[in-house]
């Protein structure tokens, strides 16, 4: 179903306020994609509807987190800023002011869990008056650009919250001392207000504490900031980030609940991006196998790149059949570091090289009627390509 991730979003919304003939169509819509094959769509409407359930059984009505302690932030609260530099430590989003943009695309089994979780955070005050302790915290680590930071910000959309992200210009001070302070203050407004407060490329204040060069000062920061994360964790809800888990202090990975890595696409999410990023420009689905073999290793953010750079040629040039291939190599010139992608190297080789090297990959089979269709000419020129 096409915007689903939208009407999931309004069912969400809506199901703050149930009545009868909401559960009854939410459930309805459920049942119809269910019979369509839908059924990720489907078990998500269920998670909705499951969770308005849990409610109805333990808590008559929908109680904010901690509602006792917990301001609701407004437009005229300013993040706290760096006594020494004045820089801000965290900038602020309103839900309100958020880009709408789309759900970052994972693996279907990862962003079910992540569906799973979020239904739990917008449930969490319930669970809390029933004296079950959701986890309120989540730490996402992988490579660089694979959706980390567009996910927190999804989540934070979802639900509904102001989003106060970090800022290491402003945490990190010159001044010896000052880093700690700063992450104590910056814990203190987060825990004021009803907010998700996001960390991240965390691991610049959370790095392991044996290291020899900077003792003192680092393990001070690390030790304030397991204290804040601890406090913390009964309050409110905590996204961390990193690219470098393994630069992470073991008390600090110990004191989250959800740990999730987030990995490079897979074979099918890679056809899923290109689909995306290459939306509104003419190309056929032997184009987006080619694109999604090729980028076999490649980050969300390195495929966005790659198709945008094609985007850009065919609008240039006019999209004929031949101009895919055209850009593609153009690219390949352009971009001249393939080493985290191989497959992208073989097109720098030319045309031949390439029909020889798809005619014999074991993932992609690409019939020879396909690759007529992706070089722009006749079988009988690919056969006698492959026979060379
Ligand atoms: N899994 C993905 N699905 C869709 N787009 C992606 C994905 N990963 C990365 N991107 C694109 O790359 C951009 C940068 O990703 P980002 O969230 O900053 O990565 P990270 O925080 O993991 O380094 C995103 O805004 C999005 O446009
Ligand atoms: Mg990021």
């Amino acid at each position: 179903m096409d915007n689903f991730p939208t009407v999931l979003a309004i069912c969400r919304t809506a199901m703050r306020t149930p009545n009868p003939t909401l559960t009854r169509n939410i459930g309805k819509l459920r049942d119809a994609l269910s019979k369509q094959g839908l059924e990720d769509q489907a078990e998500a409407l269920s998670l909705v509807l499951k969770a308005k359930q849990a409610t109805d059984t333990l808590a008559p009505t929908r109680v904010a987190l901690a509602t006792a302690t917990r301001e609701r932030m407004s437009r005229s609260v300013h993040a706290p800023v760096d006594k020494e530099s004045g820089a801000p430590l965290a900038s602020i989003v309103f839900p309100e002011d958020a880009e709408t943009g789309l759900e970052p695309i994972l693996e279907v089994a990862l962003s079910k869990a992540i569906a799973a979780l979020v239904a739990e955070w917008q449930s969490a005050s319930m669970l809390i008056e029933a004296g079950i302790r959701p986890p309120l915290n989540l730490l996402l680590y992988g490579a660089p650009g694979t959706g980390k930071t567009a996910l927190a910000k999804v989540i934070a959309a979802q639900m509904e919250l102001p989003l106060v992200t970090a800022r290491l210009d402003g945490l990190i001070s010159s001044f010896l001392g000052t880093t700690a302070r700063n992450i104590a203050n910056l814990f203190e407004f987060a825990d004021r207000y009803d907010c998700i407060l996001l960390l991240d490329e965390f691991d610049a204040v959370a790095k392991v504490r044996d290291d020899p060069h900077e003792l003192g000062e680092i393990k001070r920061v690390v030790n304030t900031l397991l204290q804040c994360l601890d406090e913390r964790r009964e309050r409110g809800f905590t996204i961390a980030i990193t690219n470098h888990e393994h630069l992470l202090d073991a008390a600090i990975w110990r004191r989250f609940d959800s740990r999730v890595a987030i990995p490079r696409p897979g074979a099918e999410s890679r056809v899923r991006m290109v689909s995306r990023f290459l939306s509104g420009v003419p190309v056929e689905e032997v184009d987006i196998s080619l694109l999604a073999w090729l980028t076999d290793g490649r980050s969300g953010a390195e495929i966005e790149t790659l198709c945008s750079s094609i985007k850009r040629y065919l609008v240039m040039n006019g999209a004929g059949r031949k101009s895919l291939l055209e850009a593609l190599s153009v690219n390949s010139l352009l971009s001249a570091d393939h080493s985290g992608s191989p497959r992208q190297a073989i097109f720098a080789e030319g045309s031949e090289a390439l029909a020889r090297r798809l005619s014999s990959d074991e993932e992609i089979r690409f019939t020879q009627e396909s690759m007529a269709r992706l070089f722009n000419t006749t079988q009988s020129t690919i056969s006698r390509w492959l026979r060379k």
